[in-house]
């Protein structure tokens, strides 16, 4: 797979999911664009980054602000003369609650920095895709919105209009030269606290001895590999899709 001098976006890639497909994208020849909320993390990951020898921009912005993710497309695209590709992970997340105790703010800060994120990042990066007649775009979404997940209510929903968002994104923009498809990870060990109690690391390795590669994912072995098929040429008849890269993980679900 080469991805040589191709511009691709990350959004959230300052850890987990994000900073395994910058890195795994990087090596590939990729020069990334990484965004995050903080910026302790963000200047950690351009110096990570920077380490491994990745050509890199990184930026502090936060996914619910159209005009931060307009102006760090901008800054990419002035510095490389094009923008080739857009993973569009960051979503902010809220404690498991059940959906009778559900907030606006909760219902918010789901939808914002999901579907809402998703869709300012697209709008930034497709008219420099259309310019070049070529993009990729994939979006990150949970199977928790195709099987319901209790606890997970306003999360679930957000990723099910990343989804759908997807498909019209796919539909409008094929002739264009630009395809969109979703990819539904699972990679979870970066999310545990190693400090915090072993009840929840218990919940999590039964979750994926159930399921049929049995282990959980890694973000550079395992997610990243998928997503930069999405971001290359090789996927080229592949659009509007979501693709589970679960070890199967769908099927126990
Ligand atoms: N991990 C899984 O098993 C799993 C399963 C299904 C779907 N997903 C999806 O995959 C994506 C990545 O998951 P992950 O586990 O890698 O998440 P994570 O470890 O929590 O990392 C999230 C990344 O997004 C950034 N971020 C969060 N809110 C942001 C905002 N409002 N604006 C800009 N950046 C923001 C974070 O940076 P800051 O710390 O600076 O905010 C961080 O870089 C998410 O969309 C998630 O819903 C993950």
């Amino acid at each position: 797979m080469d991805l040589s001098e191709r511009v691709i976006v990350i959004t959230g890639g300052t850890k987990g999911i994000g900073i395994g497909i910058a890195r795994h994208v990087g090596g590939l020849g990729a020069r990334v664009v990484v965004t995050g909320r903080k910026p302790d993390g963000v200047e950690a990951a351009g110096a990570e980054l920077g380490d491994l020898g990745i050509d890199h921009l990184v930026v502090v912005a936060d996914v619910a602000d159209a005009d931060a993710t307009a102006a760090m497309v901008s800054e990419a695209a002035s510095r490389w003369g094009r923008i080739d590709g857009l993973v569009a992970n960051a979503q902010s997340f809220r404690p498991v609650m059940d959906l009778v105790d559900v907030t606006a703010r909760d219902m918010d800060l789901l939808f914002d920095t999901g579907p809402k994120g998703t869709l300012w990042a697209m709008q930034a990066v497709v008219p420099h895709m259309r310019a070049a007649g070529w993009g990729r775009i994939v979006t990150m979404a949970t199977s928790m919105g195709l099987t319901g997940a209790a606890g997970y209510g306003p999360y679930a929903a957000s990723n099910e209009a990343i989804r759908s968002l997807t498909r019209t994104a796919a539909s409008e923009w094929g002739r264009d030269g630009i395809t969109v498809n979703c990819v539904l990870p699972a990679s979870a060990a970066h999310r545990l606290d190693p400090a915090a109690s072993s009840e929840r690391g218990a919940a999590f390795a039964a979750m994926y001895d159930d399921h049929p590669i049995g282990r959980d994912g890694d973000p550079d072995a395992d997610i990243a590999p998928a997503v930069a098929f999405l971001l290359s040429d090789a996927s080229r008849y592949v659009t509007g899709q979501t693709i589970s890269v679960d070890g199967g993980g769908i099927m126990r679900a």
